[in-house]
């Protein structure tokens, strides 16, 4: 059974909300990044977390440890419960995304292989299981790999272990199914398929019930 995030990324307080609103009682946590916090600001995230879900924010953050502990102080600060954090930066960097989100009380998820073709380039592969095996060693609650490549998420999983979580994007515009990837991951996350739905609670039922 693998839980349902909604990738959130409408423009506009007004559009969030609307969608957010739309899909009450069928998200187990709500994904917000750079499209959705560049047209409105952080303080969107007080607006959301009236929904009673975990807001995870998918900065991808790739930065130095200083610029990542300061990055976080904001993310938990406007209310956030999780970050996305890159790894290639290196264990410093991982590890001040990491315990920058433990020590407010959130969580930190590591990218290590993404969903889309391009990944392929650079993020999978060998790169990915060695910084799924970073996150694992940095003490992260999760990782992000994708639904588009079951194989390769249940590779990661091995890697992993039981104990961390895997939430899993791709499902829906991306081409996966829930049915894919459900077994391997505790989440999967779900952008345009919902939003762009017109019928966006319709949608997040689907997938949610498709995802159990
Ligand atoms: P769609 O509309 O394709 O949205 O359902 C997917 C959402 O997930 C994000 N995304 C990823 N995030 N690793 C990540 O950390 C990935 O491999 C990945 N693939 C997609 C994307 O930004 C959008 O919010």
């Amino acid at each position: 059974m693998a839980e349902l995030l909604l990738a959130l990324d409408v423009k506009g307080r007004e559009e969030a909300a609307r969608v957010a609103l739309a899909c009450e009682g069928e998200l187990d946590a709500i994904k917000i990044g750079y499209p959705l916090v560049l047209s409105t600001g952080l303080g969107i995230v007080k607006e959301l977390a009236k929904a009673n879900i975990p807001i995870i924010a998918d900065f991808k953050v790739a930065d130095i440890p200083n610029t990542n502990a300061l990055i976080c102080e904001e993310v938990f600060a406007a209310g956030c419960s999780g970050i996305i954090t890159h790894a290639f930066c290196g264990s410093d960097s991982l590890l001040a995304i990491v315990d920058g989100a433990h020590d407010h009380g959130g969580s930190a998820f590591v990218v290590c292989e993404m969903s889309h073709p391009g990944a392929l380039d650079f993020l999978s592969g060998a790169n990915a299981e060695r910084m799924a095996k970073m996150a694992k060693e940095s003490g992260a609650d999760g990782i992000i790999a994708p639904a588009t490549r079951p194989d390769r998420t249940a590779v990661l999983r091995s890697v992993i272990g039981g104990s961390m979580k895997i939430y899993s994007p791709g499902v829906g515009a991306q081409g996966a199914q829930p049915e894919d990837v459900k077994k391997y991951v505790d989440g999967i996350i779900v952008g345009r398929a919902i939003y762009e739905s017109a019928d966006p609670g319709k949608a997040a039922h689907e997938f949610r019930v498709r995802a159990l």
